[in-house]
């Protein structure tokens, strides 16, 4: 990617990141299994469905929004998005790209509105990725490969599951983009199938049983 702005006297007005500089940045304030893996969840569902929405030639861009969309939350939860915009400023990063990841706070901590259809993509799956990973991981799997609609269905209504992932802003996000829920919760289980292999792989456990990361890169 490495989009780089430049007037004509070659003063650098903003850029993105590539994937070496976002995750060398993520992980400087990440260092929890849980919110990486929710990162590299996201980074690679954002990817599917630039794919599948006809936005193949924005994949990078979409992925890269995904990937550092919770930049904050770690070190930070108490000024979420305000502080990954905070960070990104100091940067010099795109204002697209702190449009979109400050946009996935609308109506919780931020009043900046999903506007790209990428925006709302991000704002629908955030929460349910969440939830459907959840669902997955109680099944004796231990994945979403075999999870099918109908289990998230219920899992979804059962309020004390899975409690955290809110229930009102995954409907929020398919009303958002004109989708049934059923469709968003299809199209979201198909794009975790497809990374759920290469994540796991990201995260070998060491001889006792620890999570431990096996390189830079995802
Ligand atoms: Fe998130």
């Amino acid at each position: 990617m490495n989009a780089v702005f430049e007037t004509g006297g070659g003063e650098i007005l903003s850029r993105l990141p590539d994937r070496a500089e976002a995750w060398a940045v993520l992980t400087q304030y990440n260092k929890n299994e849980f919110h990486l893996r929710h990162a590299l969840t996201e980074e690679s569902v954002m990817r599917w469905f630039a794919a599948e929405l006809g936005h193949g030639d924005e994949a990078d861009f979409w992925a890269l929004v995904g990937l550092l969309h919770d930049l904050d939350f770690e070190g930070w939860p108490g000024q979420h998005c305000h502080k990954t915009e905070a960070l990104m400023r100091e940067l010099d990063w795109d204002e697209r790209l702190i449009h979109a990841v400050v946009s996935h706070g609308y109506g919780l901590v931020t009043d900046v509105k999903p506007e790209h259809e990428m925006e709302k993509i991000l704002f629908a799956t955030d929460e349910l990725t969440g939830l459907i990973g959840a669902a997955a991981i109680i099944r004796p799997s231990r994945s979403v490969m075999d999870l099918e609609l109908k289990s998230v269905k219920k899992k979804f209504k059962t309020e004390n599951f899975a409690a955290g992932c809110s229930r009102a802003v995954i409907k929020r996000g398919a009303a958002m983009l004109g989708w049934e829920l059923d469709k968003l919760m299809e199209w979201t289980i198909r794009a975790m199938r497809a990374s759920e292999e290469e994540i796991n792989a990201f995260f070998v456990p060491d001889s006792a049983g620890f999570p431990v990361q096996h390189g830079d890169d995802a």
